[in-house]
């Protein structure tokens, strides 16, 4: 068996997390720029963050809010007028890290927006400390930034990309609407199970089965959408899990084809991996039977059938969509899904399949 395992991120769980480390952002200078979602001002994760540097002396400018799926143009605009920072604090959900990671780099680079798709920059992107209010994206563990372009989405990958802290702490999910904390829970469990399918090694299994076990733990209260301190600060650290399974695995096909659901239909992202998540375990259970059943276990759902109707059970209903529209999500989506890694060979066929069996079926 051969695996890489690189988490470069120092990761720091617990209460009060942020304002307890405020020697930790000062160890990355004295000029900070703050990439924030709209949120943040809310949930107190903006609050905290300014308090613990000004407790330390560091000044601040902070960028205004993140759209929901930035494009590189948003990521460009971000930065503004303001150079000079040392380092960048994420503060937000998945659009925000992801919109940071970018600010990191154009900050010290002179790229236009589409140059964060270059391979490689010439100044080494600005350290990122993410803060994450949601618990999904993964992001504050990853070295990828993902980014609508066109129609679909697109992602830029650098080392130097992994956030060099991630504080988290479970008080800022307090105010997240019960749906949101729905959608980005099944993203985080997205990750896991695709990573974990195309993937095999110790690691992913180690984080991903972990994953599988914490998700069943708080899949009631996901069922109520109602959750206690103790469940928000496991679906805040099993979406740091994710980030780590996806780190080294990558995401499959299921990812890419529900990025047209999301810039065509503004379906949340989680929403949209998890709506076909369990048609591509379906698809996938010929050859990965011996793991999808080690993951029902773990996720205590009777087989490939009770997974699917507990994906089910956690969106909020169907979708209005054509077979028109999902032909058109095929052919927008299909070069990329089949040059994923996925769990076997995947045609345009069986991805238009996967979209009719999970959305018209
Ligand atoms: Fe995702």
């Amino acid at each position: 068996m051969e695996f890489q395992l690189q988490v470069p991120t120092k990761v720091i769980v617990g209460k009060d997390c942020v304002g307890r480390n405020g020697a930790l952002f000062s160890s990355f200078g004295k000029r900070a720029a703050i990439i924030k979602s709209g949120s943040a001002g809310k949930n107190g994760a903006l609050s905290d963050v300014v308090k613990a540097l000004e407790g330390q002396g560091i000044s601040y400018h902070v960028c205004g809010n993140v759209p929901p799926n930035p494009s590189p143009e948003d990521v460009a605009a971000l930065l503004g007028y303001a150079p000079g920072f040392d380092f960048i604090i994420a503060v937000g959900g998945g659009s925000a890290m992801d919109a940071a990671k970018g600010v990191a780099v154009l900050a010290v680079n002179d790229l236009p927006p589409m140059g964060l798709f270059d391979k490689s920059y010439a100044v080494k992107p600005l350290p990122v400390v993410a803060v994450p209010t949601t618990c999904g994206t993964g992001s504050e563990v990853t070295a990828i930034s993902v980014l609508e372009v066109g129609d679909t989405k697109k992602s830029f990958l650098s080392p130097d990309l992994f956030p060099a802290a991630a504080l988290l702490d479970a008080k800022y999910l307090e105010t997240l609407p019960a749906q949101v904390a729905v959608d980005t829970a099944l993203d985080a469990l997205s990750h896991c199970v695709e990573g974990y399918l195309i993937q095999d090694s110790w690691a992913t299994e180690l984080f991903a089965e972990r994953a599988f076990a914490n998700f069943a733990a708080y899949k009631d209260a996901l069922y109520k959408r109602a959750f206690s301190g103790d469940e928000l600060e496991l679906m805040l650290f099993t979406a740091t899990l994710g980030g780590i399974v996806i780190s080294m695995a990558g995401t499959s096909a299921v990812h890419t084809i529900g990025y047209p659901l999301t810039v065509r239909k503004g379906i949340p992202h989680g929403r949209a991996c998890a709506f076909t998540l369990g048609e591509y375990v379906a698809f996938s259970y010929d050859t990965k039977k011996e793991k999808i059943d080690r993951m029902c276990t773990l996720l205590k759902v009777n087989g490939v059938e009770g997974f699917q109707e507990m994906i089910r059970g956690l969106l909020p209903g169907k979708l209005e969509i054509s077979r028109e529209e999902l032909e058109q999500y095929t052919d927008i989506s299909a070069q990329a899904a089949i040059g994923k890694k996925n769990t076997k060979p995947i045609t345009k066929g069986d991805i238009l399949n996967i979209y009719l069996a999970s959305l018209l079926g």
